[in-house]
């Protein structure tokens, strides 16, 4: 679905934030960008939809080079979502902002219908669809990005800090949404400062330092590996920290710590 071969990218006039970058990603992978502030993560995900080019290598999308294909043609395969999508926003309805890109692609009238309606109730905004999407909140402004992208019928989304300042009600919802593209077979690259949200979702962990990719990985290999989390600047989830202080095998999530120390306490009894 995505490929990345020996990319490098620097702006105009400045130095390489990305200097040897090669991945790929296929259909119902959910991958986590990971790395410190400065990175380069949101660099990758402007070059993975097409918006900027790479300076050297290679990004290729559903079989589209995107150095030699107009953006218009790869935002039909990848949706963005991003850090700031406010941005991104430039209708004056709910509405309309959502019906932005099914409007421009060649699908019938009824379907746009269907699509817009579909992606409104999903993201739990159809009550909304008459506001002017900047009166909305930060979390529901967010939710109209994101139903926006969901509307054009993606085969990869590109989540650019999606969880960042949702309470928790807004954060499941937003969980869900990315499990059901998931389970419906997108390929979905989400760039996380969240590592419990990284733990629960992701299927593996890219990080990205120095302009390069340090690790490519499983999660759970990822956190339990302390030079690569110290290169990426970042800390394991506290559940992982945990099961590794007690010497459980490491776990994920609450759910899975609960079963191996149930596990290990049941195995102890049985010996005593
Ligand atoms: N439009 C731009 N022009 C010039 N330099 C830029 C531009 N956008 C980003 N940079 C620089 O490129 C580097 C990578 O920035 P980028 O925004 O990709 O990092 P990031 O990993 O997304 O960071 P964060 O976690 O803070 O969002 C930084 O040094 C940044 O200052
Ligand atoms: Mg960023």
């Amino acid at each position: 679905m995505l490929k990345a071969e020996g990319v490098a990218y620097h702006y105009p006039g400045g130095a390489d934030v990305l200097s040897e970058v090669s991945f790929s990603a296929s259909a119902g992978e959910v991958l986590a960008l990971v790395g410190r502030n400065g990175a380069g993560k949101s660099t990758l995900l402007r070059l993975l939809n097409g918006l900027r080019k790479p300076t050297r290598g290679s990004i290729v999308v559903d079989g589209m080079n995107t150095t030699d294909t107009p953006v218009h043609l790869i935002s039909r395969v990848i949706g963005t979502v991003f850090q700031a999508p406010e941005q991104q926003i430039f209708n004056a309805t709910v509405h309309d902002e959502v019906m932005f890109g099914p409007r421009n692609l060649p699908i019938s009238a009824e379907e746009r219908d269907r699509r817009v309606h579909e992606a409104l109730a999903r993201t739990k905004l159809a009550e909304f669809a008459k506001h002017h999407p900047l009166d909305l909140d930060q979390a529901r402004r967010r939710f109209v990005a994101l139903a926006s992208v969901l509307a054009t019928g993606p085969s990869a989304l590109l989540l650019d800090e999606p969880q960042r300042g949702l309470d928790a009600r807004s954060r499941s919802l937003l969980e869900t949404i990315i499990r059901q593209e998931q389970q419906a077979g997108r390929c979905i690259i989400i760039v996380c400062h969240d590592m419990e949200f990284v733990a629960r979702l992701a299927t593996r962990v890219i990080a990205l330092s120095e302009g390069r990719l340090s690790a490519d990985m499983a999660p759970l290999q990822f956190f339990t590996n302390p030079a690569l989390t110290a290169a990426a600047s970042v800390e394991a989830p506290d559940i992982v920290r945990l099961s590794q202080a007690l010497l459980l095998p490491p776990s994920l999530t609450p759910a899975a710590f609960a079963e191996a120390w149930l596990a290990d306490r049941q195995e102890t009894s049985t010996q005593v």
